[in-house]
């Protein structure tokens, strides 16, 4: 498995980048306070796709917004950027009904974890291997 490593010192909190990794995107997104409020407000009974779908994780945990972050205070989030759906690329900063993301094709609705909320995508946007090195620079694979 290849791994990158990415310099996010640049980024701020309530923006993301998106880099290619293993030919696909990755969006890697710093969130604000609200943000996270949102989604740990949400109650797993909400969810269509209950599981975490984080690779850092052994086993299947549910998808709680504590589970899909990198870092325990919840503002780094890294994410395929491929719709579970047919794996269009979903727009992002906001997008969609639930402030997340919002893949156009078909209108799938994720909310501020990557967690689908509506429309026909199945499963939650993945989350890969990925950690820290230091503070500013995320490592994925
Ligand atoms: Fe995203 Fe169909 S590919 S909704």
């Amino acid at each position: 498995l290849s791994s990158i490593r990415v310099d996010v010192s640049g980024v701020s909190k309530g923006s993301q980048i998106t880099v290619q990794w293993l030919g696909k995107p990755v969006f890697i997104r710093r969130r604000t306070p609200t943000e996270i409020e949102e989604g740990r407000a949400v109650d797993l009974s909400q969810l269509i796709d209950p599981i975490a779908r984080n690779e850092n994780i052994q086993g299947e945990a549910d998808a709680v917004d504590e589970n899909r972050t990198l870092d325990p205070d919840g503002q780094w989030l890294v994410m395929m950027g491929v719709c579970t759906h047919l794996g269009c690329v979903p727009l992002g900063n906001g997008a969609g009904d639930f402030d997340g993301w919002f893949c156009p094709c078909h209108g799938s609705h994720y909310d501020t974890a990557g967690r689908i909320r509506r429309g026909p995508a199945p499963q939650n946007l993945p989350v890969p291997v990925a950690a820290f090195d230091g503070e500013t620079t995320i490592v994925l694979g």
